[in-house]
Order: C-alpha cells, then structure tokens, then sequence
C-alpha cells in the first residue's frame, strides 16, 4: 500500500508541480504585467536555481510521501536550458507515474519531440485568443497565434497529450469563448477555460472581471449542446463536459464561482527550492538550505511531512466567504510558482 501523507483537512499529498524558472518571454498581464516585470525586475540568480539533481532527489522524497504526478511548470518551462535532461532523470523515480507539462507553446515546436523522447507524458498549451491582435496584445511581446498553434500541431504530432488552457477575462477575451470552443472541439484537443484568479499582488483583480464558468457553459451549451463527465481522478481541477453525441471533451476550472480546496492535493515547488502549500500563499518553506547544507533524505522528509500534517489553506474557499474581496496580504506571484 502507497504511504499517504495527509493535511490537517485529511487531504492527501498527490501533485507535485515543480517550477525550473521564474521567468517568462510573455508579459501576460494577468500575471507578469509588464511595468511591474520590466528590465531590473529581480529575477532569481542562476545559482539560487534548483539544479536538476537537487529536484530529481526532492522528487523521489515526494514520491515517497504519496506524490504520483509531476507538473513542469515556470514562469516559461521551456526557457530552462536542458530540460528533456530533467524530465529523463524524473521519469526514471519510482513512484513517477505521469509528468506533465505548461507551457505558453511559444518554443514548443522546437522542442516537443526531444520532450517526449526523454519520457514526458503531456502538455498543457496556455492560449487565451485566436485573434492575432488580441493575442498579441494578451502575451504583450509580439507572439502570434501561429506560432503557438504550430507548437499544439507539434506536440500531437510526436504522441504527447495534449490539453488547451485559455484565462478568461470580461472585456479582454470573451469574445473569443466561441471561436476557441469551436476551433479546438474541430481539432480534437481539450479546451479548459480558467475563471480569472486573484493570484499574487500585481494584476489588480476585481470580481467583476472574472467570467463565471456557468455563464461560459451556457454559451457554448446554446451552439454546441454539452453533457457532464465524470471525473478522471479525486480532486481533479477542471469540471468536465463533452459535446453531445461525441468523445469530444470540453472542461471548467472554476476557481473563483466554485472553489475546489476541499479536494486540493497539491504541492508546489518553486524554482528556487520553496514549498508552497497552496497558490495563495505568503510565504514557503526553504527547502534548498537544507538540500545544501548536506540534510539527510529522512531529514528533508520528515520536514516535508511536517508542513503537509500541518497544512490548512482553502484560500479560494475564505475568499468566496469574504464576498469575492482578494486578500490585500502579500501573496506568492503566479510566475513564481507556475499556476
Ligand atoms: P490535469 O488535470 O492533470 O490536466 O492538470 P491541472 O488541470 O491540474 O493543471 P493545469 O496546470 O492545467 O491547471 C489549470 C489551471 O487551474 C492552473 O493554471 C490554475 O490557473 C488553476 N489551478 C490549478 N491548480 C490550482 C489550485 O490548486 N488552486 C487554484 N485556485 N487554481 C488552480
Ligand atoms: N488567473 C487564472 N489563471 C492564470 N494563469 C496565469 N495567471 C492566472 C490568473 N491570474 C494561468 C495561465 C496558465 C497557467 C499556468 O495559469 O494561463 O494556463
Ligand atoms: Fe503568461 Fe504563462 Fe508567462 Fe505568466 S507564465 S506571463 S501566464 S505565459
Ligand atoms: Fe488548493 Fe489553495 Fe487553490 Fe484552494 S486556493 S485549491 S488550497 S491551491
């Protein structure tokens, strides 16, 4: 029987989503507005950087506590030098059941056959428009739709899975809800739309800007008629849809209108070696110190333990209960922690 480590709410630790880098060649600004992460911005030095030994070795104590999933994330994952190097030394953990991947798709194409021969499972595209101007205007550095459509084609092509994310905000891209349902449901990939989070200090998020999954629903519902799916696996983020009389599945993350913390197994790993028990949080637990101050496997484990046994977050939960305010403390920014 595999070890579950559990919270203080009893949910088990499962995911573990690992960021390799904290930067990002998109300035999306529901994320890494450009004023705010412009040149002098203080992005971690490469020697504060987990190498990939340190995060193979982090890996395998997570596995060993009941972590079975594995997601890259950054910042842009595919800016860190070598990855297929990392995903090779990952896949090759006991316990590693899956890796996945996010990614803005922008340097996919180039590197998605080397990603899948070292080992990766999936990739998950983060693609908010179809239309250039809004797309260009959205990623804030000039990338086209092509590009990252060409990244999509790519992935598939090798053999990854491959999942669409699109952020939705009212006034910015809801236009494009249809033309994306559309567009994807014709290609064949699932599309997720993601209510609009509050995450870290700099988006400046208001309630009103966040399209409800319900009102998304009903409107691809109106065109494409729709029927729930069961879900894949406990605490699965994303309610899933398929289109009627199809295979061909369509999904809703709705962390603002229908917080999902009561189910939430996951763990991040920033890339400078924190750990961060909810993506709302302040603050994260050095764990790269320890790693560098020679502590032991069952050292670094029993730390890891202890702040899982401990953990309480449900940081989407309070903030529906505080009618839909964002928190003003400081919080973790999204590119730090990959989503
Ligand atoms: P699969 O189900 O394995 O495909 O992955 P996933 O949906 O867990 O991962 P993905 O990175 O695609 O998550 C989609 C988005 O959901 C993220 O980018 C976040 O915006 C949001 N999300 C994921 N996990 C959490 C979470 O723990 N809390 C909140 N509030 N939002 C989350
Ligand atoms: N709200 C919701 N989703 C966000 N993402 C980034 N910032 C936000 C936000 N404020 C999404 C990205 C990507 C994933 C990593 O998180 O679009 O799909
Ligand atoms: Fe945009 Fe993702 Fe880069 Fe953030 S990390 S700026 S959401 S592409
Ligand atoms: Fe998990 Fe925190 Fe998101 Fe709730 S807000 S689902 S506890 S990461």
């Amino acid at each position: 029987m595999k070890k579950q480590t559990i919270d203080s709410l009893r949910r088990p630790l499962r995911d573990l989503r690992v960021s390799v880098t904290d930067r990002c060649n998109f300035r999306c600004r529901y994320c890494m507005p450009a004023e705010i992460f412009g040149p002098g911005f203080p992005f971690l030095p490469q020697s504060h950087l987990l190498r990939f030994e340190e995060i193979t070795r982090l890996v395998s104590i997570f596995t060993s506590l009941g972590v079975e999933k594995i997601r890259i994330t950054g910042g842009e994952p595919l800016l860190r030098k070598d990855l297929p190097q990392l995903i090779a030394m990952l896949k090759a953990v006991e316990g590693v059941r899956e890796i996945a991947m996010t990614t803005n798709g922008s340097l996919l194409a180039e590197h998605a056959a080397a990603l899948k021969e070292a080992g990766l499972n999936r990739v998950t595209v983060s693609l908010d428009s179809l239309d250039d101007a809004r797309f260009q205007q959205i990623n804030a550095r000039g990338y086209s739709v092509a590009t990252i459509l060409k990244g999509i084609d790519k992935a598939h092509e090798v053999g990854l899975g491959v999942k669409i994310n699109m952020v939705v905000q009212k006034g910015v891209n809801d236009q494009d809800i249809l033309p994306m349902a559309r567009f994807f449901r014709e290609k064949g990939h699932i599309l997720r739309f993601i209510e609009y989070m509050d995450v870290g200090n700099s988006n400046g998020w208001r309630l009103d800007q966040v399209v409800p999954s319900r009102t998304i629903m009903q409107l691809i519902d109106a065109e494409m008629p729709l029927e729930p799916v069961e879900p894949n696996y406990f605490g699965e983020v994303a309610s899933r849809y398929r289109y009627r009389g199809t295979n061909q599945e369509i999904g809703f993350i709705s962390s603002v209108t229908q917080a999902f913390c009561s189910t939430c197994t996951r763990a991040r790993l920033s890339a400078e070696g924190k750990l961060y028990t909810c993506l709302f949080a302040s603050s994260g637990v050095d764990l790269r110190g320890p790693l560098r101050d020679g502590a032991s496997d069952q050292e670094l484990r029993d730390l890891i333990e202890r702040v899982w046994n401990e953990r309480a977050d449900r940081y989407s939960e309070e903030r529906m209960q505080q009618t839909g305010k964002p928190n003003q403390r400081k919080k973790v920014e999204m590119s730090h922690i990959g989503g």
